[in-house]
């Protein structure tokens, strides 16, 4: 460790951004190998978003079900834009995984017979989701943040971590500072991970944790890195109507039932044969348009209803028990009872940091790499789920790819990738920005320039997207963008200064929604969650490709496209 005036440079064989399930189990793989690690997360870990998921964890381990069938329902439900051979090796190590998991000592739920308790989840024509109650993702989190500490990880929590030490096609480590005193450091590093999460709270109506602010996916775009397929964002059918707090898929995977205002079972004429456990952009649609019709119901007729009043009770009671906890907190309604009130809400980001299959990220569309530098979870673009994510798989593959990432970086660093020395002054792009913002006086407020970019991103670059509403959306961003320019922050202190990091955050926000709506704009299709109203038909023809996209000083967004790799599943009508 050296140590100038400002900036503490550590020095560690591996640091990982994000302590989430891929975060951690990466991270346990190298402690456990001996290497050096450290996890930054600007959270505690037991904190972060991978904790949030409620309702399963995808495995073909029903009589019936077969690894081949989880991949067909997961390249169907991508609308064929997943990369196969990443599906492949995902849905392969699904049932090792879970093992790999319970081992640890993860306490599934259970069937008669004693084993592990599948459910139905959308989109899948067997029941595959493994299931903890409904606290799946807080059973995962709570094992591997326990093994992993048991194996002597080394956690900053409460560090932010803001910029890439990258040079010439290498990363070296990250730049964070200490939230509780501002203090910032480098950790210098031979392989570095990020696995940040989502970035669902760009949208006004989300189902994501305040901390799920993208940051990973500007700091990479800062430096010239491109950003892969980010116009496909998920909007889970059911967020409690108002709030966008998460009601799991289980709650139709155990029989929930949809209803408009006219007690019509609307799905019947969406999806007749999946109905209510059709692929989630499906779904979401359904709502939306029955919204629109002026068939929605509550306050301001936004949501729909979701009963589950003709279930056992036991099945909800032992189920389900925290989300009819979630309903009675927010909205007063009790699903034993009532229908509760649900709409779509911005959940989950298809896109994110480009990888080849091993997690080494990419700095182009043709796949060329960057030295050292890996992602995995949410923030990265693998691409397992190309346009739609189907449920239950996002923690499957935050879980096998975080453990894979950390078995990669494990050979890099036995293959004796070395450390390029990182110098003090690396850290002073961050340190600039941190200043500009505690000292620039201007008259604009952060919370207010949130919430016109929310409000916006929920309206026009939503469920339903045209050309006139992006480029609405488009040119709101980039008066924001200005208008971020003249803010001012009432905490200029150096003590959990929420303020510089809500700023930070906001930061970040902006200019990764410009990637969704410049994205969105340019992929004059529909496909899976990007829907265009003005083009409401997929084109294979013409737009089977990834987009790879990169930004400018001046903001300005550049497209590629990039090929999708195929596999054993030709690309069909998309029929639920
Ligand atoms: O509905 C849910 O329980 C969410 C799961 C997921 O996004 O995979």
């Amino acid at each position: 460790m050296s140590k100038n005036s400002h900036v503490t440079i550590y020095e560690y064989d591996a640091v990982i951004v994000g302590s989430g399930l891929a975060g951690l189990a990466a991270a346990r793989e190298l402690t456990l190998a001996g290497k050096k690690t450290a996890v930054i997360t600007k959270l505690h870990p037991l904190r972060s978003h991978s904790g949030a998921a409620q309702g399963g964890i995808n495995a073909a381990l029903g009589k019936e079900d077969s690894t081949e069938l989880h991949e067909f329902d997961t390249v169907k439900g991508s609308d064929y834009l997943a990369d196969q051979d990443c599906v492949e090796l995902m849905c392969t190590k699904a049932p090792e995984t879970i093992r790999w998991a319970e081992r640890m000592g993860a306490v599934f739920s259970r069937n008669e017979e004693g084993n592990i308790a599948i459910r139905p989840f959308g989109g899948q024509s067997q029941p595959r989701a493994c299931y903890a109650k409904d606290r799946t993702g807080l059973t995962l989190l709570q094992t591997i943040y326990e093994q992993a500490y048991r194996a002597g990880i080394e956690v900053y929590d409460e560090w932010y971590a803001g910029d890439l030490l990258y040079k010439e096609g290498k990363v070296s480590g990250v730049v964070a500072y200490n939230i509780k005193d501002s203090q910032v450091a480098i950790f210098n590093a031979k392989v570095s991970m990020f696995a940040t999460g989502g970035h669902g709270r760009a949208y006004r109506f989300n189902s994501n944790a305040h901390a799920n602010t993208g940051d990973a996916l500007s700091i990479v775009a800062r430096h010239g890195l491109p950003l892969e397929d980010m116009e496909f964002v998920q909007f889970h059918p059911s967020g409690l109507g108002g709030s966008g707090v998460l009601i799991s898929e289980a709650a139709r995977g155990e029989g929930g039932r949809l209803y408009n205002s006219l007690g019509e079972r609307f799905m019947e004429k969406y999806a007749p044969n999946a109905m209510e456990l059709a692929s989630r952009d499906v779904v979401s649609r359904a709502i939306m348009e029955e919204v629109r019709q002026g068939r929605g119901v509550g306050k301001d007729g936004q949501s729909v209803k979701l009963d589950l009043t003709h279930l056992d009770p036991e099945i909800i009671l032992t189920r389900l028990p925290e989300l009819r906890e979630l309903a009675i907190a927010f909205q007063g309604q009790d699903m034993l009872k009532e229908p509760i009130h649900i709409s779509a809400t911005a959940h989950y980001s298809m896109g994110g940091i480009p990888t080849n299959i091993n997690t080494q990220v990419q700095k182009n569309a043709a796949g060329d790499l960057v030295e050292g530098f890996y992602a995995a979870g949410e923030c990265s673009c693998v691409s397992v789920h190309g346009a739609n994510r189907l449920g239950a798989n996002s923690v499957l593959e935050a879980l096998f790819f975080g453990r894979h990432a950390g078995e990669n970086m494990l050979k890099a660093l036995n293959e004796g990738i070395t450390l390029r020395p990182a110098k003090p002054e690396d850290a002073q792009r961050f340190i600039d920005e941190m200043n500009t913002i505690k000292t620039s006086n201007g008259s604009e407020s952060v919370p207010k320039l949130r919430e016109e970019l929310q409000a916006g991103m929920t309206a026009d670059a939503g469920v339903f997207r045209s050309k006139t509403s992006l480029e609405r959306q488009l040119k709101l961003i980039d008066e924001l963008l200005e208008r971020f320019k003249n803010i001012r922050i009432d905490d200029k202190s150096n003590t959990f200064n929420t303020d510089l990091q809500e700023a930070l955050e906001l930061g970040h926000m902006l200019e990764y929604s410009k990637f969704i709506v410049v994205g969105a704009l340019e992929r004059e299709e529909s496909r899976g969650g990007h829907y265009r109203e003005d083009f409401p038909e997929r084109n294979d023809e013409k737009f089977m490709v990834h987009t790879y996209a990169t930004m400018d000083k001046a903001y300005q967004i550049n497209i590629e496209w990039g090929k999708v790799t195929p596999g054993k599943f030709d690309p069909m009508e998309r029929k639920y």
